[in-house]
């Protein structure tokens, strides 16, 4: 078949400052909670939630501790110093967008500050440039996975209403400042993480809280308060931004026919799109009440926040999409996979990544016509993608034909999904230059078109090579995705 994209497709590639950056106390950054995660030798690897959480005392230890070699994300793989190059080399790729987020202690290094960093703003704005020379639209995330480390000792993050002040703050000078070189925005970086992983997505230190889903459901509160009224200034600003949400979009799949099994995954399905629900449409959706009761949650609202909600809806729905996996009733059915912060029931039917995550291109057109029929609204891939251990050869190559398959696979979906009617804005592919893993602090867990030389002790030059699929990708972009052939 042909694959028909749309003549403006936004095709490209994905970062978040605090995986690429380094440059971690430079230009008067502040700590960032990214800047305090510690790298986990395998061995000593227990579970996905051990990587995720953090107790006060780790934190203090991490604040106070100077051993830079520990904590990867504070080099990252230097995109501060090296930014240009490796522009030239999404735009030799045929980039037309480049989704990237600003670190919020680069501009207000504690965050509560009423004054912000001019360093850290005027480096944004020769990024914009760079990428504006090669006509690269940037997408710009405006928290993901990181906050000043001061919002966490002060206020324990977005468990305080306080911070949607702070936040509004910051996206306000972020929006004013950028004003005329950034037309597309996302809010917050897979905010329902703060479900399930609460100080990677809001900051959050949980030690010796009773009631851990009460914590977090406030903090999503004051997290979609705080985005509401960042699209309301930010409409106010330039009335022809475009901003969006951003949601970690896994499947669910029944494991049987059994009706007990399909309910489930449609329960877990429905909580899976909770925060697109709200930010979307404007409301708690009626089946979080139940839930919210059977757990013992109230959530706190001052006056005013339902209309918020109401009133400054986003304009398009953005996600990730890795995977899918499997829900069951019949708790004898224990086989298990990794997966993007959550594990879950193995798929006969499906192959796993080097790190367990199990592969389903079918899934992606699932998500995308089940949240087009939910939503009516236009749809962005901003992540997607293969976490391998690739390998340097000798001759120099990277043949890394394994993540060509995958990308084919989900482009040719994405198609097909546009073919069924999906409304779907562009396609920025997880971790187009290779950087440090999210969940693991890995450089070796590799999702990029470009190599980075640099292992997970922070050894290697950091030189930049092109891989195998940088080659593919470039024909596809050029093809303007008719061309998928490997
Ligand atoms: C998403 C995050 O959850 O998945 C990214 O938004 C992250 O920041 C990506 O890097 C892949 O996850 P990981 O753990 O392989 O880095």
């Amino acid at each position: 078949m042909t694959h028909r994209f749309p003549e403006n497709f936004l095709w490209g590639g994905a970062v978040a400052a605090n995986q690429v950056e380094g440059a971690y106390n430079q230009d008067g950054k502040g700590l960032s909670t990214a800047d305090v995660v510690k790298y986990c030798p395998p061995e000593e690897r227990q579970s996905l939630e051990q990587l995720l959480s953090m107790s006060g005392q780790q934190l203090e230890e991490a604040i106070q501790d100077g051993d830079q070699g520990k904590y990867p994300k504070r080099r990252g793989i230097d995109f501060y110093h090296r930014y240009k190059e490796d522009i030239a080399l999404f735009a030799e790729m045929g980039f037309k967008v480049f989704r990237l987020s600003i670190s919020w202690p680069r501009i207000y290094p504690n965050g509560d500050e009423t004054v912000p960093n001019e360093a850290g703003l005027r480096f944004y704005d020769d990024v914009f440039d760079e990428l504006r020379k090669y006509n690269i639209e940037p997408l710009v995330t405006i928290s993901h996975y990181e906050m000043p480390v001061h919002l966490v000792t002060q206020y324990n993050g977005w468990e305080s209403r306080e911070l949607v002040e702070l936040f509004v703050r910051y996206a306000d000078t972020v929006f004013t400042r950028y004003r005329d070189k950034v037309k597309y925005w996302l809010t917050f970086n897979e905010i329902n993480c703060t479900l399930k992983a609460p100080f990677l997505g809001a900051g959050i230190i949980l030690d010796g809280k009773p009631n851990e889903k009460q914590v977090a459901f406030q903090a999503l509160h004051h997290q979609f308060v705080a985005s509401a009224l960042a699209v309301k200034r930010g409409r106010e600003i330039n009335p022809q931004f475009q901003i969006g949400c951003m949601l970690a979009r896994k499947l669910l799949y029944p494991y049987s026919s059994h009706p007990g099994d399909v309910l489930k995954a449609q329960a877990e399905n429905q909580m899976a799109q909770f925060c697109s629900d709200v930010q979307v449409r404007g409301y708690y959706p009626s089946y979080i009440r139940r839930h919210l009761e059977q757990h013992r949650v109230t959530i706190e609202m001052q006056q005013g926040d339902e209309a918020v909600l109401r009133d400054n809806r986003v304009d398009f729905l953005s996600f990730s999409y890795y995977m899918s996996s499997v829900v069951s009733v019949d708790e004898s059915i224990t086989a298990k996979t990794e997966g993007n912060l959550s594990s879950g029931l193995k798929n006969p039917f499906l192959k796993t990544s080097d790190w367990g995550w199990q592969i389903d291109p079918t899934g992606l057109r699932v998500v995308l016509k089940e949240m087009h029929d939910r939503y009516q609204i236009p749809l962005f891939v901003v992540e997607n993608g293969l976490g391998a251990a690739d390998v340097l050869e000798p001759d120099g190559t990277i043949r890394d034909q394994y993540r060509i398959e995958y990308l084919a696979q989900h482009i040719e979906q994405m198609a097909e999904a546009i073919a069924d009617g999906v409304e779907l804005m562009g396609y920025a592919s997880w971790g187009c230059i290779d950087l440090i893993s999210a969940s693991t602090s890995e450089m070796r867990k590799r999702y990029g078109y470009i190599y980075v030389d640099q292992d997970d002790g922070g050894n290697g030059t950091l030189q930049r090579i092109r891989k195998n699929s940088f080659y593919w990708y470039q024909k596809v972009i050029a093809s303007g995705g008719t061309d998928l052939s490997y």
